[in-house]
């Protein structure tokens, strides 16, 4: 993993304790990175325990609500008094409720947006300028395939997903003279805890979704950890404002006509 050059650099990770961010937390640690996990769940402190035991790498745990400015202002004070650093932002914490657009309710709306698109945008804000001027720099959004391709009882948080595709384009233009580079990740369909329990619970979405993939499977967390570290890395230090589609092919095309 010498070529990603992340040896010695550090992360800072939401949404770490489960899923998509724990796989990436794995990721930068196995490239010889250090990471500071940030969750809402208080669980994260035990999950970055049991990861550091397992890789014998260094790992932070911060509990924080990314809809909470002031809980990540606390995080990002907790760091500066330790002299602890960051190279590298991952905005990862999201949420998702599937229902019809007329039928969620506004706390449900402002719950998905103040996730998944306020809480990348303060997670950029409070943490982003640590990453001015450092060398290799690096933020890497977690968007979605929805960002671009229209899903059913998804409307909300389609809507925050393209956003943050937005988001990035735009923070890559602002941020490439500070020597920060912000693309984005946009999963299919991933087989975490967010997407596990509706598989369990309609078995035929999940056949379903395999035929509409190209590759015939739903994705794990690891392939779409290692192209976080990918873009975070020195392969693509030409790179900015982009979005990754990890997909398996969903959003390249349709196979009905
Ligand atoms: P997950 O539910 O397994 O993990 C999400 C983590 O974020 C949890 O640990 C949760 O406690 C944390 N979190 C939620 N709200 C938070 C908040 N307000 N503040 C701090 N932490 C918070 O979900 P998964 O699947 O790993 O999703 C991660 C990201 O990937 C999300 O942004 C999601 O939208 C995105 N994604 C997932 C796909 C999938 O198929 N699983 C597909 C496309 C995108």
């Amino acid at each position: 993993m010498n070529w990603l050059e992340l040896s010695g650099k550090t992360a800072l990770i939401t949404g770490a304790a489960s899923g998509i961010g724990l796989a990436i937390a794995r990721a930068f640690l196995g490239a010889g990175s250090a990471v500071e996990m940030l969750d809402c769940n208080p669980d994260v402190a035990n999950v970055a325990k049991r990861l550091a035991e397992e890789t014998g790498g260094r790992t932070g745990a911060h509990i924080a609500d990314v809809r909470d400015y002031s809980s990540l202002e606390r995080v990002c004070a907790n760091l500066k008094e330790s002299a602890r650093s960051i190279d590298i932002l991952v905005p990862n914490a999201g949420v998702n409720v599937r229902m019809p657009l007329i039928e969620l309710g506004n706390e449900q709306v402002d719950k998905i947006i103040e996730t998944n698109l306020t809480g990348v945008i303060a997670t950029m804000q409070i943490f982003g300028p640590m990453l001015f001027g450092r060398e290799g720099a690096s933020v890497v959004i977690t968007s979605s395939a929805a960002a671009m391709h229209g899903m059913l009882l998804r409307a909300v948080y389609s809507a925050t997903k393209a956003g943050t595709s937005g988001l990035t384009r735009s923070a890559a233009m602002e941020w490439g003279p500070q020597g920060v580079r912000v693309n984005a990740v946009a999963p299919g369909i991933i087989r975490t805890p967010l997407t596990q329990a509706y598989m369990n619970q309609f078995p035929k979405r999940e056949i379903a979704a395999q035929k509409q993939v190209p590759l015939g499977r739903v994705g794990t967390p690891e392939e779409v950890a290692d192209v976080v570290i990918m873009l975070a890395g020195r392969p693509t230090r030409f790179m900015t404002g982009q979005t990754l589609f990890i997909d398996g092919g969903l959003t390249a095309g349709t196979s009905w006509w």
